[in-house]
Formats: C-alpha cells, sequence, structure tokens
C-alpha cells in the first residue's frame, strides 16, 4: 500500500497559492485604483483651495464647479527667499519641469530644493522649501485679486496641511482652510469647522512695522486681531499658531507677500488702517461665498 501525501505539504501548498492569487489581485486593484486615488487627491486639494477662497459652497457645488473656479487660479512657484516668480527658464534650470506637478512638501526631502531650519523650525516642520507653490487669482486688469497660500505645521499628534488666502493687499486674511491631519475628532479636528475657520476671514496678518499681528490665543482669552483657541484642543491651537506665524514670516511667504505690496504701491500703513476702517467682515462659508468673491477689494495703481 503506498504511502498517503502528506496533509502538511498540501495544505502548505494551498495556503502559498492563496496568498500568491490574493497578493497578485491586490497588487492589481491598488495599482488600478490610483490615477483614480490621484485624480480624487487633486479635486480634495483644489476643492480646499477654493474654500480657503470663500469660492466653495459645500451645499451646492459640485466637481464642474470646483474645476470650473479653480480655472480661474494661475499657478505661480515663488522663490521664498527672494519673494519673485520663477519664470519657466528659471524653473528649468532648478529642475522644476512642471509647475502644476511641483510638489513642495516633496521637495523637503531633497537637500537642492530644501533648507533646514534648524532652531528657526516654528512650524516643526524640519525643512522648509526653497520654491513654493502658489495659487493667484487677478482682477480683469491683471492686478492679483488674492493669493492662496499653502501651509504646514505639526499639531498634535502629526502634521497638518492647509491653506490660506489674502486679500489683495497682501495683508488682510481673506479664509483658512485644512485638508489633511491628525488631529482627533471632536478637539483638534474642529480647525475643519467653518465656524472656527471663518474667525480668520478680516483680520490683519501684519502690524504697520511688517511684524506678524495675528495667531491662535488659549481658548477664553480674546486678544485683537488674534483667534480664539479652540477648548479642550490647545495644542493643535498652537500647533496652528505657530504655523501661520511660521508662514507669514520671514522664512516663509512674507518677502513675496512684501513683493507683491511693492509692486501695487500700496504701504503696510494704508493697508492697516484701511482694514481697522472696515468693520472686518467675518467670512462665514456657508454663507455666500460667490457674494464675498465680488466684494473683495482691489489694488489701485499696480501695473499690469
Ligand atoms: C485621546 C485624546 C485625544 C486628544 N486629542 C487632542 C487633539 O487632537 N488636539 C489637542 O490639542 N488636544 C488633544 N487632546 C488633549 C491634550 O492632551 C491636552 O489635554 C489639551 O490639548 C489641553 O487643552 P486644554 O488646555 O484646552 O484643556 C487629546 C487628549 C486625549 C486623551
Amino acid at each position: 500500500m503506498s504511502k498517503p501525501k502528506s496533509n502538511n505539504s498540501r495544505t502548505i501548498i494551498v495556503a502559498l497559492t492563496l496568498c500568491l492569487v490574493c497578493s497578485v489581485l491586490v497588487s492589481a486593484v491598488a495599482v488600478g485604483l490610483k490615477p483614480s486615488q490621484v485624480e480624487n487627491a487633486r479635486l480634495d486639494r483644489n476643492k480646499n483651495i477654493l474654500v480657503a477662497a470663500g469660492m466653495f459652497d459645500p451645499a451646492s457645488d459640485t466637481a464642474d464647479d470646483v474645476a470650473e473656479r479653480f480655472a480661474d487660479f494661475d499657478v505661480e512657484i515663488v522663490d521664498l527667499r527672494a519673494g519673485n516668480y520663477l519664470d519657466d527658464d528659471q524653473l528649468l534650470d532648478v529642475g522644476i519641469t512642471d509647475r502644476n506637478a511641483y510638489d513642495a512638501s516633496q521637495a523637503t526631502k531633497n537637500e537642492a530644493l530644501s533648507e533646514d531650519l534648524g532652531e528657526n523650525d516654528l512650524a516643526s516642520i524640519g525643512r522648509v522649501p526653497k520654491y513654493a507653490k502658489v495659487y493667484v487669482k487677478n482682477d480683469d486688469a491683471g492686478n492679483p485679486e488674492m493669493v492662496v497660500l499653502p501651509i504646514q505645521g505639526y499639531g498634535l499628534w502629526g502634521t497638518i496641511y492647509g491653506f490660506l488666502t489674502l486679500e489683495s493687499d497682501m495683508n488682510t486674511i481673506r479664509g483658512i482652510s485644512f485638508y489633511e491631519h491628525k488631529e482627533t475628532p471632536g478637539l483638534g479636528a474642529r480647525i475643519e469647522e467653518p465656524k472656527w475657520r471663518a474667525m480668520w476671514s478680516g483680520i490683519h496678518s501684519y502690524d504697520e512695522n511688517g511684524e506678524v499681528a495675528t495667531g491662535v490665543t488659549k481658548a477664553g482669552n480674546p486678544k485683537e486681531n488674534w483667534v480664539d483657541g479652540i477648548s479642550g484642543a490647545t495644542l493643535t491651537s498652537r500647533g496652528v499658531s505657530n504655523m501661520i506665524q511660521f508662514w507669514l514670516g520671514d522664512l516663509g511667504y512674507k518677502p513675496y507677500l512684501d513683493h507683491l505690496r511693492e509692486e501695487s504701491g500700496v504701504t503696510l500703513d494704508e493697508t492697516t488702517n484701511s482694514i481697522d476702517a472696515q468693520a472686518n467682515p467675518k467670512l462665514d462659508q456657508k454663507t455666500d461665498p460667490v457674494a464675498v468673491v465680488a466684494s473683495a477689494p482691489t489694488v489701485a495703481g499696480k501695473e499690469a
């Protein structure tokens, strides 16, 4: 009588075959879904740019609306230290072949494209990219009506990514949005709530001396031109405060914003006076974002 084949080896062969089939299936699905994941991430990012710009109504806007409104923005690459845009030749010189595909966060992993922040790392991000990607909406005369600036900084549990939009005076905050973070729902994640984000709209970024004039206070300790922190989420609030102050500062977008203001011939003195004269319109993203866009002040005197 022949000896029956070992049950163990059969089990191992079946298990290995099953593993192989499953891993091929999972890989195929992952590869197949990759393009739609990339597309969804792009759509979500564009939507959050519009949220920060006060141009998105979650109740009614569709993906087509997002695409149509996002088309109003020019994508520019800014040399953060110099404060000016890179033209196509300069982009090629620094190795950026496609401005739309450029990812400043990824650039921080490349030593040639970023700088170590050392002790000046207020936002706890380690390195700052030399070149940032910004989104500019121009008015009919070709003058910047608003700029949307990507921002990032460490919260309590991880890096928070968002966008900060400034009005044409390059001082008044128009809106803010956060599109990726690891903060706790109901606590730190409340930074996403429209009501909290609305508190940013209409406040100054800088005082008349060019110092950053805003941040987030501890909850219940109101301070003029600062945003009230979220109660029970002091650490996330502090993280947001630090990231705002870092990106508005000298190592962030300040040289660029100074440059734009200089081009338009508007001084910080004039912008702070005009903001004080306004009633600090508090933008509620749930109300009428398009009406808010229509009421955006424009800068006089900038050359087209
Ligand atoms: C499970 C858990 C999750 C938390 N998540 C957050 C958070 O996302 N952001 C935050 O600032 N604090 C969070 N906290 C609270 C912090 O540990 C800390 O107590 C709080 O930031 C202090 O805020 P307060 O001074 O307003 O009470 C969390 C605490 C626990 C136990």
